[in-house]
């Protein structure tokens, strides 16, 4: 089955929100060049799917964006600085951002929504099955996710999403898949898609999280797909299409993800990103684990 679909190598990356939670620091800076630590947190979602062996990466960028295509660039003066001064250690963090993979830029305009962006990379892809990185979430390189999800599209064809069981009063905030089980352990068949749905209507408690491995069936698919919730053009409604009917682009599956996932795009969770990653950091982790001990012992 395998040799009968090509190897992915194209990741997508939308990367044209606002970022208004952010604000004020998302006015003039993207909120996808915040740091998380000391690395912007795009450059940890670009690293991720380097390591699924994609190392072609469009970004689905818009205004103000500007900062993204330098982070990911050479930066000759600074680099001539570092070399001068002979300080090899910062010179390859400098170098590494622009030598990590091959990126082309591909701009929103109108903000339409995340199925809309998508479809922007159409001419890009071409023919062949995808990957999908939303920015706001940061999976931990120790508990790989898209490697396994291209491994089951490879296995079963179609598209595959990602999805993580949560509390049921969480449930609104993310797109809900109604699932099968199949014969492997964490892969389920996708019957149904919705996004957002209140806790009631939900079908399951398996959010979809943002990554994605998809058919290239699914841009005539994004091209008929009319505004949903919010008034955006809604990835997970032409998803929803596709598990519906097979015959349009293969079937959905979901891979079950239990591992560490941090969500960079509500503030309160960003906080927490930089907790935890700091505190495993080799570098940094000592000194800042011992003042984080003293300061809960003695501040809260
Ligand atoms: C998007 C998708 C949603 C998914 C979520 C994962 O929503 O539309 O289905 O569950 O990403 O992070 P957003 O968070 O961009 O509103």
């Amino acid at each position: 089955m395998t040799q009968e679909h090509s190897r992915i190598s194209k990741a997508v990356i939308p990367a044209a929100g606002l970022g208004t939670r952010f604000l004020p620091a998302t006015k003039a800076t993207p909120k996808e060049m915040l740091p998380v630590v000391d690395k912007p947190a795009i450059q940890y979602v670009v690293e991720e799917a380097v390591s699924a062996g994609l190392d072609d990466v469009l970004m689905v960028t818009g205004r103000n964006k500007r900062p993204l295509e330098d982070h990911f660039d050479r930066n000759y003066e600074l680099e001539s600085a570092l070399e001068k001064k002979g300080d090899g250690d910062r010179l390859a963090k400098v170098r590494e951002s622009s030598d990590l993979a091959t990126i082309h830029y591909v701009r929103q305009g109108d903000p339409r929504g995340l199925g809309h962006a998508v479809l922007c990379a159409a001419p890009h892809i071409g023919q062949e099955p995808f990957a999908v990185l939303l920015g706001d979430d940061l999976i931990d390189p120790r508990d790989p996710l898209l490697q396994r999800m291209i491994e089951v599209q490879e296995i079963y064809g179609g598209s595959v999403i990602a999805l993580m069981e949560v509390e049921p009063e969480q449930i609104h905030l993310y797109g809900c898949a109604a699932v099968e089980t199949t014969e492997d352990a964490d892969v389920v068949q996708v019957t149904g898609l919705v996004e957002k749905p209140d806790t009631a209507e939900a079908p399951s408690n398996y959010a979809v999280i943002g990554r994605y491995v998809l058919d290239p069936n699914i841009f005539d698919v994004l091209r008929r797909t009319e505004p949903g919730r919010g008034g955006e053009i809604q990835l997970t409604d032409a998803l929803q299409q596709l598990a519906q009917d097979e015959r349009i682009g293969g079937p959905v599956h979901g891979v079950v993800f239990k591992g560490r996932r941090y969500d960079t795009g509500d503030r309160g969770d960003y906080l927490r990103a930089i907790v935890r990653l700091a505190c495993e950091r080799e570098d940094l982790g000592p000194d800042f684990r011992a003042w984080l001990q003293r300061y809960v012992a003695e501040e809260m």
